[in-house]
């Protein structure tokens, strides 16, 4: 057997404690280490010895997984991980000092190497010494919240021009180019209220499980109890937050008023609001108030449940040091059309499911540029972002083509989440308004020619949802039983 070793001491201005608890849960090796493509705990509960870390690397040219445990955690000085692999087997010790204001450690990684793989060391020890120094790095650039010095380039730039290349960007592949240059989100939400809707499935669960690791506290307004009730508990088990449930189905301005008046009456702050609720509709459906599906979830609910939360998010606002942020999840089908403000039910044409999603993500975009500019003094940040393409039961129940075609480039539902927790969580996301992003990064959005909204459509656009928004609350009220 042949072994590789490196040592690196490390200093950070974070709390002795934060750094310990924050390392000794390896699920977030994948935040900040560029070799680490995935990391999961698999083991329920609070993380101890014998926690379970499942972690998919790139090693060299490939991707290899491997089992994770934690075999000493003596809080807050000493940390110790033994990994297993096919042919290799790593050990990982973490010594730490420091005080409430400040830690040191010292990282040491051993790496042995069995037959028949094992005469390769001598070649690989400089490669493999290097990149895992780079890890160090980015550890170190993660826990000192370095702002990210990346812009856009100009090729970058220029892809948002030009359809096709523009849509790699929204694969597996763009996300792991685009990893390269971030730094791990190390927040800490713990004073934070994050209210999620559609946290039950996809990106929006792993949206929830990586805030509940930042510690926030999270509001899920979902419409199915059981699933939410599940979820709850298992992020529970895992030792997070519990979850506090609110039930309300986004497409009805019924349901979101009831859910307003419900969270204005208890009077906490919203820290962050993402709205994140979603589908596409294949075929033309309208709900229980007569409005157009799509219209209605991906449009309408969002903008009633962001205007009704509008007090209870200066409230946070109040706070300079917090802040307020409404997260808006669009998607990068909203390229292909054009706001239709003659027709935002789909009703003068034959109905298409895949333009009635892109519209009411175009006008969610639209929208928010509007937010962003009308709350600027209230310090509420309002942000777009597109996930890319995400595994999620969303896109294989919708688009189950689309699915089996591209499921080899397809982003986890982890990966799709990032720059929403990113958005949620990171003091460089709180310093720009009104942008739309996709993978930490802002992006055009127009692509088409005579796809983007001017200004005063945008109005427009406020204008007509407000009058729906009215119209459909009076009703709501007047078939309210009386008392
Ligand atoms: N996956 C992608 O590649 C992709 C790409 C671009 C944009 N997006 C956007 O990302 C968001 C999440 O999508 P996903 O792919 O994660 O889909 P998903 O797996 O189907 O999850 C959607 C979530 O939204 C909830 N939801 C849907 N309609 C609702 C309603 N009327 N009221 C309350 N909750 C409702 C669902 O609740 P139930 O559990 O009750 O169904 C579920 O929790 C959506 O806005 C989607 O448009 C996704």
């Amino acid at each position: 057997m042949s072994s590789i070793q490196i040592e690196q001491s490390l200093s950070f201005k974070r709390p002795l404690l934060f750094v310990f608890l924050y390392l000794s849960d390896y699920s977030h090796t994948s935040e900040w280490s560029p070799s680490v493509i995935l990391a999961s705990k698999t083991t329920p509960g609070a993380v101890r010895v014998g926690t379970h870390f499942a972690i998919e690397m790139r090693f060299g040219l490939s991707d290899v997984k491997l089992d994770y445990y934690l075999t000493a955690f003596e809080e807050p000085h000493y940390i110790e991980f033994k990994g297993k692999g096919e042919n290799f087997s790593i050990v990982e010790r973490i010594r730490l000092e420091g005080d409430e204001q400040q830690c040191h450690i010292q990282y040491q990684i051993e790496i042995y190497y069995q037959e028949p793989v094992s005469h390769l060391v001598k070649l690989r020890a400089p490669l493999v010494k290097s990149r895992l120094k780079r890890d160090l790095l980015y550890l170190q650039k993660a826990l000192d919240q370095e702002p990210s010095t990346w812009k856009p380039s100009l090729w970058s730039r220029m892809s948002d021009r030009l359809v096709v290349p523009g849509m790699m960007h929204f694969s597996r592949s763009g996300f792991a180019h685009a990893k390269n240059r971030w730094t791990g989100i190390t927040e800490d939400l713990s004073d934070h209220i994050v209210l999620i809707t559609g946290p039950t499935s996809g990106i929006g669960a792993a949206v929830a499980r990586q805030l509940a690791k930042l510690g926030a506290a999270l509001i899920f307004v979902c419409r199915n109890e059981k699933k939410a009730i599940v979820f709850a508990d298992a992020l529970e088990a895992e030792g997070y937050k519990r979850p506090r449930i609110e039930i309300a189905d986004v497409s009805l301005v019924q349901d979101v008023e009831a859910l307003t008046a419900r969270l204005l009456a208890r009077g906490d702050p919203i820290h962050v609001l993402i709205n994140n609720a979603g589908a596409l509709f294949n075929k033309r459906t309208v709900t229980a108030e007569g409005l157009e599906l799509s219209f209605a979830t991906l449009l309408l609910g969002p903008y009633a449940l962001t205007e009704g939360l509008y007090p209870l998010l200066k409230k946070a606002a109040a706070d300079k040091a917090k802040g307020a942020r409404v997260i808006n999840v669009s998607s990068g089908g909203m390229y292909t059309q054009a706001l239709a403000l003659d027709d935002l039910e789909f009703e003068k044409e034959d109905y298409n499911g895949d333009k009635a999603y892109a519209r009411a993500k175009r006008g969610l975009v639209d929208i928010t540029e509007v937010w962003a500019e009308r709350w600027r003094g209230d310090g509420i940040v309002v942000q777009s972002m597109h996930p890319g393409w995400a595994d999620t039961p969303g896109v294989s129940q919708a688009m189950p083509k689309f699915y089996i075609l591209t499921k080899p480039w397809l982003r986890t539902a982890e990966q799709g989440a990032d720059t929403i927790t990113w958005l949620a969580a990171s003091k460089e996301a709180g310093l720009t308004s009104g942008l739309f992003w996709l993978d930490r990064t802002p992006h055009s959005t127009s692509m088409i020619p005579g796809t983007k909204s001017a200004p005063r459509h945008q109005t427009l656009l406020l204008q007509a949802l407000a009058a729906y928004h009215v119209r459909l609350r009076s009703r709501a009220q007047e078939s309210a039983p009386r008392r």
